[in-house]
């Protein structure tokens, strides 16, 4: 058994990802796998280019830099990387270029779910509003206090459309929303049709959107693209939504933009970093909400993204193509 276990291709994987993946590892008898055995902390660099030396797969999340350095150190073995995550900044993709097969994956529902969660959360003032009621701020009923804005004959932003955008979209028309509307590289015909969404210019976006949530993946051309310029063509009642990743906003820009009232507030689950450290000016403001980073947290999602990073860590090592592969 020892000497056929050694024969098997050796793999990484960068943290204790949830069981369903790892069950599929484990049983699957195509691999020898060897496991950052914690979810609490990453893998820490130095151990991980240790680990990686010599090994023919590598599952990872999004906290692992995977770029020339960790090729260099796992060496030419290496065929297939399978990243626990949809977004996919974390891995320097002209490095991947050379060789490798990658995939990203499936996470719509419970992003979509999380980001109307936190529109509504941010629109309504639910934080600041539970807060008020513990600490004694409930006096008598007063007729503004905690007023927000509402979803019924607005219109609805997106930036960067794609599954994820359309699941949104879809989950917030039943709140009767008057009209969506959205921007990306070029018109995006077939997923705009599902949601009768409207393409905009990125101004007109900015300009019109009572709500606008971010859907973009971050890459170099998205990167920092909501700063002031667009803040500031935004209207002082509308809700800055962000999702996808902390990179593509300017905090700076934003915090400017919250703390003189340009836009009415935001949502973020994403920062720079992450995670943002206790004392950052953002925390400091009522109208921004902050999460840490949860939009894909569900039990049913991440038990699905684990299983899907296994079943494609092993699909690529058989050389068969690979569910949701990112084509580089
Ligand atoms: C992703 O998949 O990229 C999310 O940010 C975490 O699930």
């Amino acid at each position: 058994v020892q000497r056929e276990m050694s024969t098997l291709p050796r793999v990484y994987v960068t943290r204790q990802i949830p069981p369903e993946g790892l069950k599929i590892l484990r049983e699957s008898g195509q691999v020898q796998f060897e496991l950052w055995d914690s979810d609490d902390a990453p893998v820490p660099r130095k151990e991980l280019l240790q680990k990686v030396k010599g090994v023919d797969g590598l599952v990872c999340v999004l906290t692992e830099k995977i770029d020339a350095e960790l090729l260099d150190a796992a060496g030419p073995n290496l065929k297939v990387l399978s990243t626990m995550s949809v977004g996919f900044d974390h891995l320097s993709l002209d490095e991947l270029k050379k060789s490798l097969l990658i995939f990203k994956h499936l996470v719509t529902y419970s992003v979509a779910e999380l980001t109307v969660a936190l529109l509504l959360t941010t629109s309504r003032r639910l934080v600041e509003a539970t807060h008020e009621a513990k600490t004694g701020g409930w006096g008598t009923w007063r007729t503004l206090w905690l007023c927000g804005y509402e979803l019924a004959n607005s219109t609805v932003g997106i930036l960067g459309l794609g599954r994820i955008g359309v699941a949104i979209a879809e989950r917030l028309a039943p709140f009767k929303v008057k009209k969506f509307i959205y921007t990306d590289i070029a018109p995006r015909p077939e997923l705009a049709s599902i949601i009768n969404a409207e393409y905009v210019s990125f101004d007109e976006l900015a300009k019109q959107s009572d709500f606008l949530t971010v859907c973009c993946a971050l890459t170099p051309e998205t990167k920092e693209i909501c700063n002031k310029d667009l803040f500031s063509k935004m209207k002082n009642t509308s809700i800055f939504i962000n999702t996808s990743r902390g990179g593509v906003v300017n905090q700076e820009d934003l915090y400017e933009a919250l703390s003189t009232g340009q836009i009415a507030g935001a949502g973020l689950d994403v920062t720079v970093p992450e995670p943002l450290p206790t004392n950052h000016p953002l925390f400091t403001l009522k109208n921004c909400v902050i999460l840490p980073h949860i939009a894909s947290a569900s039990y049913t999602t991440r038990n699905a993204m684990s299983a899907l990073a296994a079943n494609n860590l092993l699909l690529g090592l058989r050389g068969e193509p690979m569910i949701k592969e990112l084509k580089l």
